[in-house]
Parts: C-alpha cells; structure tokens; sequence
C-alpha cells in the first residue's frame, strides 16, 4: 500500500480499534504516532480552507472528525506567521504530527504541587521542533506551547483522545504564574 492511499477514513478505523484494544494512554500514544505520520503524509485530506486561520488565537483549528460523545478527535491546526500557543496541557493523551513547514514546540515542567486553586509555576526544560514527517506525543498532564517562527502559515495534524474543548484542560502564564481554563475557537466548517 503506498502512502498516499491512506485517507482520513483508513485512519479513523485504525484508531478506533487501537483505542478499544487498551486503556494504556502510552500504548495508544505508541501506536497512534506512526499512523499520524502517515495521514499528515499522505495529505488526502488537506484542503486549502485548513490553512485558514482565526486572527483572534492567531491559528486555525479544523475539526476532521470526532466520535459523537466527543473521543477521538482529529484536528487540522494552521498557524499564523509569529504566532502560536500558550503553555498548556491537554486534559487526555495527544499526538501532533507535522504537515507543512517547522513548528516550535516549548517544554514546560510543573513545578508546584497544584494544590492552590489557579496558581502554578512552570520552568521551560526543552524544545523540539516538528517539521513534515515528524510527531510529538503528550500524556494528558504534560505540558507545552507552540510558535510558528517562520513568515508563512503552517500546518500540523492533531489528534487527542478527547475534543480538546471537552477535556477541562488548563493554560499557564509562566510569568504571571497562573492556571486558567483553555478552549479554543473551532472554525466553521
Ligand atoms: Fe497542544
């Protein structure tokens, strides 16, 4: 089978059937980060709308495809020149595979215990940058933020155990050293 015949469909069979063969947040992880690779590859399903963006966010979320109870959720995600996202988590296990041009990803590690409502302090441990071909992988409570350092739109491939509006998942100031809700605005389709 050649990479380019495997579409948007083939992928969501083949994560339905991983997600229901194990309950393991790093099995699935394992075996959901090639598969991505290969559908960010393949661009069957790439369309141009998927570079649109919303200036608010300064990027573009896509919604591909979801189950009906929100699980299983496959993002397009298009990033404006000199923008990105703030650290934040996920709320449930991620896999981002990359699509078209470099993208910077920030590590963060907690430092506090969480234990005070709102409050958190995170200190930067690393950064990687996923281009084409590449995947970075996230356990619900880790931690990161994006850039897009280029001078053009790029383009990853994002898919998370849950509709990331759907998870009570958390961004974090590192300055100001505070945890609040993060929901991002979904493009209309
Ligand atoms: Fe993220």
């Amino acid at each position: 089978m050649g990479i380019t015949t495997y579409a948007l469909s083939d992928f969501v069979r083949d994560l339905r059937a991983i997600a229901a063969g194990t309950t393991s947040y790093g099995a699935i992880i394992e075996r959901v980060r090639p598969l991505a690779i290969r559908l960010a590859q393949s661009r069957e399903w790439l369309q141009k709308r998927h570079y649109e963006c919303d200036p608010a966010q300064g990027f573009g979320v896509h919604l591909l495809h979801e189950e009906p109870d929100h699980r299983l959720a496959v993002f397009a995600v298009a990033w404006l020149p000199g923008h990105g996202a703030p650290p934040h988590n996920h709320g449930t296990w991620a896999v981002v595979a990359g699509v078209d041009g470099p993208e910077k990803n920030v590590y963060w590690k907690r430092m506090d215990d969480g234990s005070r409502r709102g409050y958190a302090e995170i200190r930067r441990v690393g950064e990687e940058v996923i281009a084409p071909g590449g995947v970075v992988s996230f356990l619900p409570d880790a931690i990161h933020s994006v850039a897009n350092e280029t001078d053009r739109v790029t383009a990853s491939l994002h898919v998370y155990g849950r509709h990331l509006n759907y998870t009570g998942r958390s961004q974090f100031d590192p300055e100001r050293k505070t945890e609040t809700p993060f929901s991002v605005t979904v493009q209309p389709t």
